[in-house]
């Protein structure tokens, strides 16, 4: 149940503000205004029929959560604390999700995790390493949020402590954390794209947002800022150290050669069309993540991805 006061989408309305021409709205403006509304609906349909905790259960999936709060080894309870994510600026372990009071959220309240997940802050006001993609979830909707609080909520607690991470020092004080925020972080709700049709909309709320694949096929600075010039175009340093492929339209080293349908079929199966299947850390995101996703939802993905325009020359981290 959201409490906040601003609604879903609260970036829509001054889309429809009245302007002062035939009553307020152009006919392109209206137009655009009926189409979102479409959206919206279209939106809303997605989940007809589902509860909170179900949807949230969807939405955990589509988020990735699991594959980075989850332990490998069976002694770690599901969503109570990953495994070590080795990234360029350290070591982090994700923390347990769970509801429990002591070890885990349990005592968190709506605020607290619409501010973790949208804001990238600790409800002591202390601010979370971009590690966590909150920078990707900033755009999901306040109902999708809540969602997932429903469902993380409705699952057994599991008392396991969090460990810490292992940072050099200067980066050890989360005021680095605040620091980056302060200069490369805006939390921007997601804003359909009324000239385009719904799965379009759809795929990129997929992409850019809850399945967050820029995190790991967009290339960084040495700051771990996602260079904007080249979104999903490859990125030589991801998980690990390891180099993550192109997967805009380029013909040559992205995916523009790959139909819809395979498309939808690797993110299914993780088969690749030359029938190898993929590896690393892709093969994690196709287990816990799109495998998991309806057919239209693995179809949006597609439709989103083929729009995007060819990734320009550069390291697009081939092998
Ligand atoms: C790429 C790995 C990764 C993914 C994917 C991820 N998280 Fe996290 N998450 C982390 C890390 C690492 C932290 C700790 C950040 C810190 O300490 O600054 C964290 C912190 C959190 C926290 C704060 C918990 C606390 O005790 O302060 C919440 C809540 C959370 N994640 C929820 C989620 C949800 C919900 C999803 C899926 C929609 C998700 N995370 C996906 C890595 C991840
Ligand atoms: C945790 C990091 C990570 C995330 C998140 C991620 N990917 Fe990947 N992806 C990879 C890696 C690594 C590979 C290469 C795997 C290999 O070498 O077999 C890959 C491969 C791919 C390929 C195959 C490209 C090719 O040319 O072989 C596609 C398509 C793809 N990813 C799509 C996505 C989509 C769509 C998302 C978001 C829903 C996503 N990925 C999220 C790491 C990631």
């Amino acid at each position: 149940m959201p409490v906040l006061p601003c609604p879903p989408f609260r970036h829509l309305p001054t889309r429809c503000r009245p302007d002062g021409r035939i009553n307020g709205l152009t006919a392109r403006r209206l137009l655009g205004t009926v189409a979102t509304a479409g959206l919206l609906l279209v939106f809303s349909q997605v989940y007809a029929g589902a509860t909170d905790i179900e949807r949230g259960g969807y939405l955990v999936h589509a988020g990735g959560c699991i594959s980075c709060h989850t332990a490998d080894d069976e002694g770690g309870g599901p969503l109570a604390g990953g495994d070590a994510l080795v990234t360029a600026f350290g070591t982090f372990y994700a923390p347990n999700i769970t509801p429990d009071a002591e070890t885990g959220i349990g005592t968190w309240s709506d605020e607290d995790f619409l501010r973790a997940m949208h804001e990238g802050s600790r409800p002591d006001g202390a601010h979370y390493y971009p590690v966590f993609p909150y920078t990707a979830y900033a755009g999901l909707t306040i109902d999708d949020v809540m969602a997932i609080k429903a469902y993380l909520f409705s699952l057994p607690p599991i008392r396991q402590r969090n460990r810490a991470h292992e940072l050099p020092w200067y980066l050890s004080s989360r005021l680095a954390a605040g620091a980056w925020k302060l200069l490369f972080f805006t939390a921007e709700r997601f804003m359909p794209d009324a000239s385009r049709a719904a799965p379009w909309n759809r795929g990129a709320y997929l992409v850019h947002h809850l399945g967050h694949c820029g995190e790991c096929h967009t290339p960084r600075n040495v700051l771990g800022v996602t260079d904007s010039a080249r979104e999903l175009a490859g990125n030589p340093a991801g998980p690990d150290g390891k180099k993550v492929p192109d997967i805009t339209a380029n013909r040559d080293t992205g995916i523009g050669r790959w139909s819809a349908d395979e498309i939808e079929f690797f993110l299914e199966l993780g088969m690749l069309p030359d029938g190898d299947f993929t590896g690393g850390a892709m093969s994690s995101v196709i287990d816990d993540n799109t495998s998991h996703l309806s057919a239209a939802d693995r179809h949006a993905i597609a439709t989103y991805l083929r729009s995007l325009p060819a990734a320009p020359a550069g390291d697009n981290s081939g092998s």
